[in-house]
């Protein structure tokens, strides 16, 4: 038995490609996976405020908390035990503005702390959170690779990429897509060109 926390950052629920594609790998997943729904605008995410910064830098320094950044601390030490829990993740991120959407933004920022998440070490940090993760992504143009050389607008992929090492969740596998503005070229679907992918990935799941 293992246990999947799926992580949804599109809001437009049926609409919404990367949720397509999540439902795609889900669906596939072997017997004895148990998945966890993170679904971040229907969440209630904590806002990451004055009192949870205070707490965050007194608790580096060992420091005493007040009742307020008491109560903000332990809505980031329930998020953070929900995302440890997992011992595989799948996150699916649209692209807005060249980057990640700003729910999935606020939950990196609300779980990702020394000591709970990361601990920083002479030779570099080194990740509390274990597991392997899917990253998928959503995007009206195309990012991948020019030339050879990666997208500079491409501030998603290089961004989960930094955050998962960070947190010590090693990334299977990236799928993308793309184009989703405009109409599919050759494909009844955008989702038509990751299919294939997404059901290999979830059959396989912790075996890369
Ligand atoms: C706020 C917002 C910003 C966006 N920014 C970009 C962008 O920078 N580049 C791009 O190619 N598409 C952009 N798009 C289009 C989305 O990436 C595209 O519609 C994608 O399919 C959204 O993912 P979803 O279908 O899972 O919701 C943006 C869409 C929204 C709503």
């Amino acid at each position: 038995m293992s246990t999947l926390l799926y992580i949804e950052s599109s809001p437009r629920e049926a609409d919404s490609y990367s949720s397509q594609a999540a439902a795609i790998y889900l669906d596939a997943l072997p017997n004895g996976v148990t998945v966890e729904h993170l679904n971040l605008f229907a969440a209630g995410l904590p806002e990451f405020n004055a009192a949870a910064a205070a707490a965050k830098y007194k608790v580096m320094r060992g420091e005493a908390l007040n009742p307020a950044e008491e109560s903000a601390w332990s809505e980031v030490l329930a998020l953070v035990e929900g995302f440890k829990a997992a011992d595989h993740y799948l996150i699916a991120a649209p692209m807005w503005n060249f980057s990640i959407p700003y729910k999935l933004k606020q939950y990196i920022d609300l779980i990702t702390h020394p000591g709970l998440t990361f601990i920083p070490r002479p030779d570099g940090m080194e990740g509390l959170a274990g597991g392997d993760a899917v990253v998928i992504y959503s995007r009206g143009g195309n990012y991948g690779p020019k030339d050879g050389q990666p997208d500079p607008y491409d501030h998603q992929s290089p961004y989960l990429q930094s955050w998962l090492g960070l947190v010590g969740v090693r990334l299977t596998a990236e799928v993308a897509v793309q184009g989703t503005m405009r109409p599919p070229v050759g494909a009844d679907s955008h989702l038509d060109g990751t299919r294939a992918r997404l059901v290999e990935l979830a059959a396989g799941i912790g075996a890369n």
